[in-house]
């Protein structure tokens, strides 16, 4: 997808959960903000944990921020770090962020040096297994 203009609101909260990310086995730090449909934001941080496998990202925990405060539904996520490369989710994320948001939604990746780059979920996981496949039974 082309650039996308997201609002200064979301950056910031994006670079916000950054700060918080409890990462100190990686020091890899990832903060998300995701806008709801509503037009509320959302913020998730990475969180790690001494049995390392139990670590949860900032993408899953944005989302699971949003459902724990009644949002189900998204126009967009942004995942900010600090690193040259930008970060793409990973593929548990990219399975959640399919749960709960449109095809065409955008994932954006930006960096400390305002870099961007803009997916679609589709792109990021075509032919997704989500709830539609349960219910068309
Ligand atoms: N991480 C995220 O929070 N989001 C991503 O999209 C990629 C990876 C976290 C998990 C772990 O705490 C650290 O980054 C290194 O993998």
């Amino acid at each position: 997808m082309n650039a996308y203009e997201i609002p200064a609101t979301v950056k910031a909260a994006a670079k916000e959960a950054y700060r918080k990310a409890y990462a100190p086995y990686s020091q890899f730090h990832v903060g998300a903000a995701a806008l709801t449909t509503q037009g509320n934001i959302v913020q998730g941080c990475n969180v790690e944990n001494a049995s390392y496998g139990l670590t949860v990202c900032a993408e899953r925990n944005c989302i699971s921020n949003a459902v724990i405060n009644g949002e189900q539904s998204f126009q967009m996520i942004v995942i900010y770090t600090e690193q040259d490369k930008l970060t793409p989710p990973c593929g548990a994320c990219r399975q959640v962020i399919a749960e709960f948001f449109e095809q065409s939604a955008p994932v954006i990746a930006i960096n400390h040096k305002n870099e961007q780059q803009v997916w679609s979920v589709a792109q990021l996981l075509p032919d997704a297994f989500t709830p539609k496949d349960l219910l068309d039974k």
